[in-house]
C-alpha cells in the first residue's frame, strides 16, 4: 500500500525578533497582559523591502529540498497555502515556482488558513496515493506584519500574528511509514467571525453595514473604496472569545477522530503539534485529551501565531531538537477562520 511520507521539511523566520515591549511602544498593550492571554513573548517580522510570502517559503523551501535529496528538477508538483499572498492574483505557488527555477510542473495555492498546512497536505496525499506525482513541494508562509492594524484599536488580533515560513517534500512510501490519515472539517456558518473582508469582491452582500454607501461609479469600484481607506476597514476582524470557545471544542474533536481512525488512544501519541494559535488554547486541548507535557509541542511562546505556517514551523523545530524519531506517531491539528479544522495522523 502506497503512503505519503514527509521526505525533508524547513523552515525560515526572519531575522527581526519583535518582543511584546516593542508592541507596546506603539499601542496600549504590555508584556503581562499578552503572556497572560496568549503565552507569547516574541514574534519575527519580515524584514520591509527584503522578505515576502514568497521569498520566506523558498528559503524553508531550498532548505527541505536539500534534506531529502532531490532538487528543482525533481519536483512534480508544488503546493502553496497562505493567507497572506504577495499579489492577490496571481497566488505564491507560482512566484515560489519562478524563484525556485521550477518550470512548467502545476502550481496550486491554497487558502485554508490555520488549517492550510493539514488541507495541503492532504490534497497532496491523495495525490501520491494515486501514483499522480513522486515529489510534490509544499511550503506555507506568511507575513502578517505588512498588513495588520498597529494601533490600539487593533491590539487584539496584531499582538498574536507573526511572520514566518514552513515546507515539506512528500514522496510515497511503501512502508509502514507516513500519513496514516487525514481529516478536514469547516462551518461557514460564522465566515466573518475571524476575516479580512476588505479589500475584496463582496460588495457589501453578507454584511449590509459594509456596503459602499455611494460608489462613484456606474461600474466597479467596489473592490476597495474610499471609505475603507478612511475608516481604516481594511485590517482583520477577530471575535476573539468566539474563535476560543470553538477552538477549545474542535481541536480535541477532530484530534480523537484521527485517533479512531487507526485504532489509537491519546496515550498513542509520541507528539501532537497543534496549530499555534494560543498557547492557553493548547493547553486545554492537552488537559482534555490528559496528554504530557512532552506529548505536546509549543513554539508560540517565540513566534506568534503564523497561521498556515505555524505547524511546519514547529514540526521542522521539534525534529530539529530531535523530539520526532523514526517511528514515532505524530498527530497535526489546526483550527482557524472559515472556521475550518483538520488533523492529520502519521507515522514518522
Ligand atoms: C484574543 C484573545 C487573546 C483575547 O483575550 P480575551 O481574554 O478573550 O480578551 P477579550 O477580547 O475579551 O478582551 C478583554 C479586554 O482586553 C482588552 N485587550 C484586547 N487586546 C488587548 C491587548 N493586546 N492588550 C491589552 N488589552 C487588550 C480588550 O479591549 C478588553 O478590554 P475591556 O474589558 O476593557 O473591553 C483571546 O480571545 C484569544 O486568544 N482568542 C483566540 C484567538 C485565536 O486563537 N486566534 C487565532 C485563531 S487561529
Amino acid at each position: 500500500m502506497t503512503r505519503t511520507r514527509i521526505a525533508g521539511i524547513g523552515m525560515y523566520v526572519p531575522q527581526n525578533v519583535v518582543s511584546n515591549n516593542d508592541l507596546a511602544r506603539v499601542m496600549d498593550t504590555s508584556d503581562e497582559w499578552i503572556q497572560e492571554r496568549t503565552g507569547i513573548k516574541e514574534r519575527r517580522y519580515a524584514t520591509r523591502f527584503e522578505d515576502t510570502t514568497t521569498t520566506m517559503a523558498v528559503e524553508a523551501a531550498k532548505i527541505a529540498m536539500h534534506r531529502s535529496g532531490v532538487t528543482a528538477a525533481d519536483i512534480d508538483f508544488i503546493i502553496f497555502a497562505t493567507l497572506s499572498p504577495d499579489y492577490y492574483f496571481p497566488g505564491c505557488g507560482v512566484l515560489a515556482q519562478r524563484e525556485l527555477g521550477i518550470k512548467e510542473i502545476g502550481a496550486l495555492d491554497i487558502r485554508n488558513q490555520c488549517s492550510g498546512f493539514l488541507y495541503a497536505l492532504s490534497v497532496a496525499d491523495q495525490f501520491i496515493k494515486t501514483g499522480m506525482y513522486r515529489n510534490i513541494l509544499l511550503m506555507a508562509s506568511e507575513t502578517h506584519s505588512y498588513g495588520l492594524d498597529f494601533t490600539t484599536r487593533g491590539r487584539n488580533v496584531s499582538v498574536i500574528f507573526g511572520d514566518g515560513a514552513g515546507a515539506v517534500v512528500l514522496q510515497p512510501t511503501q512502508d509502514d511509514h507516513g500519513i496514516l490519515s487525514t481529516h478536514l472539517h469547516s462551518d461557514g456558518s460564522e465566515a466573518e467571525t475571524l476575516s479580512m473582508m476588505n479589500p475584496g469582491f463582496h460588495a457589501g452582500k453578507f454584511c449590509p453595514s459594509k456596503r459602499p454607501a455611494n460608489p462613484s461609479k456606474p461600474f466597479g469600484g467596489l473592490f476597495i473604496t474610499k471609505e475603507m481607506i478612511e475608516q481604516e476597514d481594511i485590517y482583520p476582524y477577530m471575535d476573539g472569545p468566539a474563535v476560543f470557545k470553538k477552538a477549545i471544542v474542535k481541536f480535541p474533536e477532530v484530534i480523537m477522530e484521527a485517533l479512531t481512525a487507526s485504532g489509537c488512544q491519546p496515550s498513542d501519541i509520541n507528539l501532537l503539534i497543534p496549530h499555534q494559535a494560543n498557547l492557553r488554547i493548547s493547553q486545554m486541548v492537552q488537559q482534555k485529551l490528559k496528554l504530557r507535557d512532552d506529548q505536546v509541542y509549543n513554539n508560540i511562546q517565540k513566534y506568534g501565531n503564523t497561521t498556515a505556517a505555524s505547524i511546519p514551523i514547529a514540526l521542522c523545530e521539534a525534529w530539529e531538537n530531535g523530539k520526532v524519531k523514526n517511528g514515532d506517531l505524530i498527530c497535526l491539528a489546526a483550527f482557524g477562520s472559515g472556521f475550518t479544522w483538520g488533523s492529520v495522523l502519521l507515522r514518522w
